[in-house]
């Protein structure tokens, strides 16, 4: 499905019925990386996926993207779909694209699931790289970002080849300023460290143990800061845990909400 938020026309997804589980994808990547867990969980939930503009069927806006526009992207879809609160799930940038949503619209999160992602902000050496990277898609194009980040989406001892080129499919549609865009919010995007200790709401933690683009110890890191959460190391799971392991992903998630005994919130 389309439709207009703020300046971009987007992609989403909004299937099943129940609490709502609002999933913000990765980069460079689109909302297909979730299709594992909607096809799971849309018999019991709300499920919701956007591609964040810039990726997927999502227009590009102007650059760069803070993470800050995409949670009031994330809000404006919301707001449309009427949810009320959500169960938050995000993936890696889709994690930091959950804590900035959480420090911007804290009554809209019932719940927060954060996967293979991290609360510190890029070191400097970190954010040069980025902005090199971004400098060189206009001439070189978005095939060299893809090159360079679908081989780190899987397990090192994941020879499925099959699947590898299901992850290159999601990064395919990715718009040369959706890329841009992107690096260049993630290089300037706030540490959210000291934010964890105030996380109110039930929290899960969950990455592959093989993940070697954000180590698992940035999970654990997260998952000691946070009061109460609940921290899952996935093993024989790289960087793109839930879909490289669905079905022990969707095993933790489903147990986690239960556990939480979410009820359908009342609109805010
Ligand atoms: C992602 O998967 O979203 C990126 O690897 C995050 C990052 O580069 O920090």
């Amino acid at each position: 499905m389309r439709m207009t938020v703020n300046d971009v026309t987007i992609g989403y997804t909004d299937e099943g019925r129940g609490v709502p589980l609002l999933f913000v994808h990765g980069f460079p990547l689109s909302r297909g990386a979730w299709q594992k867990q909607i096809d799971a969980l849309r018999s019991s939930y709300r499920v919701i996926a956007l591609d964040l503009r810039g990726f997927g069927e999502s227009q590009a806006g102007s650059v760069p993207v803070t993470m800050a526009r995409y949670a009031d992207d994330l809000h404006a879809l919301l707001q449309q779909l009427a949810t009320g609160p959500v169960v938050l799930i995000g993936h890696s940038m889709g994690g930091y694209v959950s804590l900035a949503f959480l420090r911007q619209y804290p009554k809209m999160v019932c719940g927060l699931v954060l996967v293979g992602t991290k609360a510190a902000k890029d070191t400097v050496k970190a954010a040069a790289a980025r902005r090199a990277t971004a400098e060189n898609v206009p001439a070189k194009g978005v095939q060299e970002v893809i090159e360079t980040m679908a081989p780190k989406m899987l397990a090192a001892d994941n020879h499925d080849r099959a699947m590898a080129e299901q992850v290159r499919g999601l990064m395919t549609p990715s718009k040369p300023a959706g890329v841009i865009g992107a690096l260049l919010g993630m290089a300037e995007r706030p540490d959210a460290t000291t934010e964890l200790a105030r996380i109110s709401v039930p929290t899960l933690v969950i990455t592959g143990a093989d993940d070697t683009l954000i180590p698992s110890t940035e999970s654990e890191k997260l998952a000691q800061a946070i009061p109460g959460s609940q921290l899952n190391i996935i093993p024989h799971a790289g960087h793109l845990v839930a879909f490289e392991q669905p079905d022990k992903f969707n095993h933790v998630l489903e147990e986690w909400m239960d556990r939480a005994a979410f009820t359908i919130p009342v609109s805010t």
